[in-house]
């Protein structure tokens, strides 16, 4: 659904504290290619047609959502898929990769120390020639074209506002929400990684290499991870429970319950 609503959140708490707070809900684009997955990778399946490709190759963890995402977009669009995973394969898969897999994705397994210098020439000079040729997206799907898709995402807000706020994990939603702002408006990225204090320079590349600038109006968050990457805690926890129950929205609880196939308790986070 495009352009996604907006949905105000209605509570006392805001209204004491005279704000107001809007939902863009972005995660109502596509069941499978959900928020800022789609925005990530529009620009880039354009691309990937115009240059003739028909192969998509990218990089994600074992419950990378940004690995779900490329399957189904890849399907959808008519591209063969290959998703180098981090580390070793364990059978049997889990519910992530499974699904990458019913949606045609091949997957490929790559060890820690080579996965860290995934796009160094020689490297990818090897996946060229075990896969063929391929149009190659980053790992969270962040690079100059992702960054001008998310830009969009301000644009389709009609309700006045001073701040905008978006999670960080590879920087390319904040980057990209940060350039498409106006005039006197801000963005606050909240880092989903713990020690994410090199986020500030991966934001900054990345603008710099969509637009050739880095806008000043955006900062990052380093505080609020709650122990790190996908971790949870029993505040987080009673926060997304408290939601659910006085706004009827289901906090990550999607995401989960696609991995899942229930409505079962989420046993982990959000992944980029
Ligand atoms: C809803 C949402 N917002 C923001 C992010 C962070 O995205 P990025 O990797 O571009 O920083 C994620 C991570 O995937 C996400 O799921």
């Amino acid at each position: 659904m495009l352009p996604s609503p907006v949905a105000e959140v209605r509570d006392e708490r805001l209204a004491r504290a005279d704000l107001r707070v809007v939902l863009k809900r972005d995660d109502l684009i596509h069941p499978e290619i959900p928020g800022n997955k789609w925005r990530k990778l529009k620009y880039n399946l354009v691309a990937a047609r115009e240059q003739g490709a028909r192969r998509l190759l990218t990089f994600g963890g074992a419950y990378s959502n940004h690995i779900r995402a490329v399957a189904a977009a890849g399907s959808y669009c008519g591209f063969e898929t290959v998703g180098v995973i981090r580390g070793e394969e364990h059978l049997p898969l889990n519910p992530s990769l499974a699904y990458a897999v019913d949606q045609g994705m091949r997957l490929s397994y790559m060890d820690r120390t080579t996965y860290r210098r995934k796009h160094e020439p020689d490297v990818i000079a090897g996946l060229r020639e075990r896969f063929g040729e391929f149009f190659l997206l980053p790992e969270g799907g962040s690079n100059a074209l992702a960054v001008r898709g998310c830009a969009e995402i301000p644009g389709e807000i009609t309700e006045s506002f001073d701040v905008i706020c978006c999670a960080v994990g590879t920087g390319g939603t904040l980057a990209g929400i940060a350039a498409g702002l106006r005039e006197g408006q801000r963005a606050v990225g909240f880092s989903a990684l713990k020690g994410g204090g090199f986020l500030n320079d991966d934001v900054a590349r990345l603008q710099q290499e969509a637009y050739g600038r880095v806008t000043g109006n955006w900062s990052i968050d380093l505080d609020h991870h709650f122990g790190g990457f996908a971790k949870r805690s029993a505040e987080l926890d009673a926060f997304i429970e408290d939601f659910q129950r006085r706004h009827g929205i289901e906090l990550d609880w999607e995401v989960v319950r696609m991995r899942h196939g229930s409505t079962s308790r989420p046993g982990g986070a959000r992944r980029p």
